[in-house]
């Protein structure tokens, strides 16, 4: 109402868009992607063709797929000039801290800040940045390895060349894993897009101040770098790594969560939306099993986790908060099976993210929405009158 300004930290209670790209219902745990269930799209339709959806608004013909997927793979090749940006970085630097700087050195390669009223303008952006980021992040994982940096093979799809890009190697014979390629394709599609999270809000509110979309998807990666947030996933495993250092007794774990003086949270559990389940944990945790299976990989930490979960699960402080694991609570466990460093997990969730961002980006840029601009409730000194400095105490 008009005049009467009402403070909501977190905006838990407030609604920022009306929106048309994904549906959450945290009650019934049910996403949706443009009307499309998690699960049958997780099952049926490979990353790309859910970028298209989300970004464009309908599942792609096969000629509009065939030609999204080889468009993207024309992107892929990466301006020489990254390495130079690659070499000033210190070993030291986050990856998160890397990838959001590349991303935003891209408008520069790019300088038209798209004009998103055109959707050919907008086609070539969407396929500029989806084919480069894989490149990016390989290029950033590889760096800090000291490994020389692989341009990848475009005979291959999406996923197993940004496999190929991470993993290979100069001197062996780099070999596909479908389980690997699988369980990623599904691991970024779960991740696609989320309504008006932390960074999704964060690339709406960047891109209404009209900055070039790839500067609103830095702003987004920063975002998501975020404990609370998608970093939750490097969190979780070195949390559970602690757990497994200290002896797995995840019971004073469960108890540290609950004391309100301590500020140890069970990471990769809560929800701000889903207060019975998350969709997205649920199909992940069974993939984890299914590589860990598949890899013959007995890793304690599962079990830890799933220790954790159970106690979690029976636990009155949890329940009577609904808290339950989150996409973030097994995609670590996933990425570390594969053997993708911890410090690389959130970046893997960005690329997952991107064509939610371009997606959310777009329908804010496309609905002509002001500039975001919220008020406060000023409740700091009153007027009082200046001191010069010698006569300050
Ligand atoms: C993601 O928004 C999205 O959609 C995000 C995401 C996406 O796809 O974009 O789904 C991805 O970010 C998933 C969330 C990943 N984060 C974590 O796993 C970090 C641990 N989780 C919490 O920090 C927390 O649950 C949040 C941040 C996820 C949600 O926080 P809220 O909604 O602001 O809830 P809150 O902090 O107000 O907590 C409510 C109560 C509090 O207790 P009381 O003060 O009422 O006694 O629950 C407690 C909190 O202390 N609580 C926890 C807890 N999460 C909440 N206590 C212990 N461990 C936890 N993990």
């Amino acid at each position: 109402t008009k005049g009467v300004i009402t403070i909501d930290p977190g905006y838990k209670n407030t609604g920022s868009c009306e929106s048309a790209i994904t549906f959450l219902d945290g009650e019934k745990g049910i996403l949706r992607y443009r009307g499309y269930n998690i699960e049958d799209l997780a099952d049926k339709v490979d990353f790309l063709e859910v970028a298209y959806l989300l970004i464009f608004g309908e599942l792609p013909t096969k000629e509009q797929n065939d030609k999204f997927h080889d468009d993207i793979k024309a992107e892929s090749a990466v301006d020489e000039d990254v390495k130079k940006i690659l070499d000033a970085f210190p070993k030291a630097a986050h990856p998160m801290g890397v990838i959001s700087s590349l991303t935003s050195a891209l408008t520069a390669f790019n300088p038209s800040s798209v004009d998103v009223s055109s959707e050919a303008e907008m086609y070539k952006s969407v396929v500029r940045i989806l084919g480069k980021m894989p490149v990016l992040v390989a290029w950033t994982m590889r760096k800090k390895q000291g490994q020389p940096l692989d341009y990848g093979d475009n005979t291959l799809g999406y996923v197993e060349n940004l496999l190929k890009m991470m993993f290979s190697r100069p001197n062996s014979c780099y070999v596909q894993n479908p389980v690997l390629v699988n369980a990623l394709d599904k691991l970024l599609i779960l991740h696609a897009d989320h309504e008006q999270n932390c960074s999704t809000s964060t690339v709406r509110i960047v891109g209404s101040s009209h900055a070039g979309l790839f500067a609103s998807l830095s702003a987004g990666i920063s975002a998501l770098w975020g404990p609370l947030h998608g970093g939750a996933n490097q969190a979780v495993i070195e949390m559970l790594e602690a757990i497994q250092a200290d002896g797995g007794d995840t019971k004073k774990y469960m108890e540290k969560a609950k004391d309100k003086n301590d500020p140890f949270r069970l990471m990769g559990f809560g929800h701000r939306v889903y207060k019975n389940f998350d969709p997205r944990a649920r199909i992940i945790k069974k993939a984890a099993d299914q590589v860990l299976h598949d890899l013959g990989i007995e890793d304690p930490i599962l079990d830890i986790a799933k220790g954790l979960e159970k106690e979690a699960l029976e636990d009155k402080y949890f329940v009577d908060r609904k808290l339950y694991p989150n996409v973030d609570f097994y995609s670590g466990i996933i990425y570390r099976a594969m053997g993708i460093p911890t410090e690389m997990f959130t970046v893997m969730f960005a690329i997952g993210r991107l064509p939610g961002w371009i997606a959310q980006w777009r329908e804010m840029r496309l609905k002509k929405e002001p500039i975001g601009r919220p008020r406060q409730i000023y409740v700091g000194a009153t007027q009082r009158a200046f001191v010069p400095v010698e006569d300050r105490k």
